[in-house]
C-alpha cells in the first residue's frame, strides 16, 4: 500500500523533479561555453585572449631565452660589438603591441555590448515576442528568483517566485536582473552565461538563451562568506509547454493529504517556518483561520520587493554605524518545492530522508546558514525553541514535500 501510495504521489506531480537531468550534468567547467549564443560568444574572447598571450608569452620569453643562453659571456670572450638603436625593430615592436592590444580592446568591447540586455530585447523582438525576465537576488547562502511576468505577453499569469533551481523555456532570451540582500556575489552559470557581479543596492543585468532542454549547472562565484561554496543553484531548460505549466501550477491550489494538512498546521505555528518562509499563499495566510488570500501574492511581492531595497541600505547603515543587522531573513519561497532536484542551495538530492536531516540540523549539514541563527535567536531571546516531535517533523515533511505545480 505503501509502494502504490509513493507510486500515485510521483504520478501527482505536475512537474518531474528529475526529468532533463542527464543530459548536460556534469561538474561546472569554465571552458565549458556550448549551451547557447552568449556563452560561446564570451568562450570564443576568453579562447583568442588567451592564446594571443600565450603566443606572446612564449615568443618574447624564448627570445629571451635564447639571447641569454646563446649570447652569454664566455671566459676570454673579447667584449662584442656595441650597438644602440634600431629603428626598424623599435617601430615594429610599438606598432604590433598596438594594433594587438586594440583589437582585443574594441572587440572585448563590442563583446560586453552584445551581453548587455537590449540584445535580448532586440532578439526577441525580431521574432515578435518579448524576453523573459527574471530577477536574481543573491542572499548568504541561496538565490532567489522573482518572475514577475512568467509568460511574457501573458496578462494572468502566477507570480513565480522561486529558490536556486530556476526554470525557463528553450529557445527563449532570458534577462537577469541581479540584486542582493546583503554582500556582493556572482551569478555565475558556466554553460550559459556569466560571470556578473551581485551588488548590494545596484541591479546589475545579464542575459543568455539556452538552445537545449536539460540541466545546467549555477555557482556563486564571489566569496560571499561561510557556505560561499554552497551557494549553488541549477537552471532546468524546459519545452515551452512544460515550463508554462510549471507557471500555471503556482496559481493551482495543491491537494493536502491528512498527514500534509498536519505539516501545514506545523508550518504555520509550532515550526516557526512561515517566520521566514512563504509557500503559496501563505504569505499572506491569516494563522487563526488558515485561510489564504491567493490574490494579496502580487501585494505581498510588491512590498517585499521594497523592503528589500529598503533593507540593503539599511545594512549598509547598520555595517558603518556597527548597529546589529535585522534579526528575520528572507528565506527560499517553497511553493514548489516539490519540483526541486535539491535542498540547501545545491547540497542535498532533495527527498523525505534528507528534508527531515535539514530540518532537524541545518548547521551540521550546511555551516553557517541562516536558519540555524534564527532558531538560536529564538531560542535565547524568546525562550522558544521549535523541538518538533518525530509525527510533527514528519507531517511537516510531506507537507512540504506535496508542495509544486
Ligand atoms: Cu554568494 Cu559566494
Amino acid at each position: 500500500l505503501a509502494l502504490l501510495g509513493g507510486i500515485l504521489a510521483l504520478a501527482g506531480l505536475g512537474c518531474d523533479a528529475n526529468a532533463h537531468q542527464s543530459i548536460l550534468s556534469s561538474t561546472p567547467w569554465t571552458l565549458d561555453g556550448v549551451g547557447g549564443p552568449v556563452a560561446r560568444e564570451q568562450l570564443l574572447l576568453f579562447n583568442v585572449l588567451l592564446w594571443t598571450m600565450v603566443i606572446v608569452f612564449v615568443l618574447v620569453e624564448g627570445a629571451l631565452l635564447y639571447a641569454a643562453i646563446r649570447f652569454r659571456r664566455k671566459p676570454g670572450d673579447p667584449l662584442p660589438p656595441q650597438t644602440h638603436g634600431h629603428t626598424p625593430l623599435e617601430i615594429a615592436w610599438t606598432i604590433v603591441p598596438t594594433i594587438l592590444i586594440l583589437g582585443l580592446g574594441v572587440w572585448s568591447v563590442i563583446v560586453l555590448f552584445k551581453l548587455e540586455p537590449g540584445e535580448a530585447i532586440a532578439l526577441a523582438r525580431a521574432e515578435g515576442r518579448e524576453p523573459l525576465r527574471v530577477e536574481a537576488v543573491g542572499h548568504q547562502w541561496w538565490w532567489e528568483f522573482r518572475y514577475e511576468d512568467p509568460i511574457p505577453g501573458s496578462a494572468d499569469d502566477a507570480l513565480v517566485t522561486t529558490a536556486n533551481e530556476m526554470r525557463v523555456p528553450v529557445n527563449t532570451p532570458v534577462i537577469m536582473e541581479l540584486k542582493s540582500d546583503d554582500v556582493i556575489h556572482s551569478f555565475w552559470i558556466p554553460k550559459l552565461a556569466g560571470k556578473q557581479d551581485v551588488v548590494p543596492t545596484k541591479t546589475n543585468s545579464m542575459w543568455f538563451l539556452a538552445e537545449e532542454t536539460g540541466m545546467y549547472y549555477g555557482q556563486c562565484a564571489e566569496f560571499c562568506g561561510t557556505a560561499h561554496a554552497q551557494m549553488k543553484f541549477r537552471v532546468h531548460v524546459l519545452e515551452e509547454a512544460d515550463y508554462n505549466a510549471w507557471v500555471d501550477g503556482f496559481a493551482e491550489p495543491v491537494e493536502l493529504s491528512a498527514e500534509a494538512s498536519r505539516g501545514q498546521l506545523v508550518f504555520l505555528g509550532d515550526g516557526q517556518c512561515v517566520t521566514c518562509h512563504t509557500v503559496g499563499a501563505s504569505d499572506t495566510v491569516n494563522p487563526a483561520t488558515g485561510e489564504g488570500v491567493q490574490h494579496g501574492r502580487m501585494q505581498t511581492y510588491i512590498a517585499y520587493t521594497k523592503w528589500l531595497d529598503k533593507r540593503a541600505h539599511e545594512r549598509l547603515e547598520d555595517v558603518r554605524t556597527g548597529n546589529e543587522p535585522p534579526t528575520a531573513f528572507a528565506a527560499p519561497n517553497l511553493t514548489d518545492f516539490g519540483c526541486r532536484t535539491t535542498l540547501g542551495a545545491g547540497l542535498l538530492d532533495r527527498n523525505r530522508e534528507s528534508l527531515r536531516q535539514w530540518i532537524r540540523d541545518p548547521d551540521g549539514i550546511k555551516p553557517g546558514n541562516r536558519m540555524s541563527e534564527l532558531a538560536a535567536i529564538y531560542q535565547t531571546r524568546l525562550d522558544h525553541r521549535a523541538d518538533l516531535t518525530e509525527t510533527q517533523l514528519g507531517d511537516l515533511v510531506e507537507y512540504l514535500s506535496a508542495q509544486g505545480p
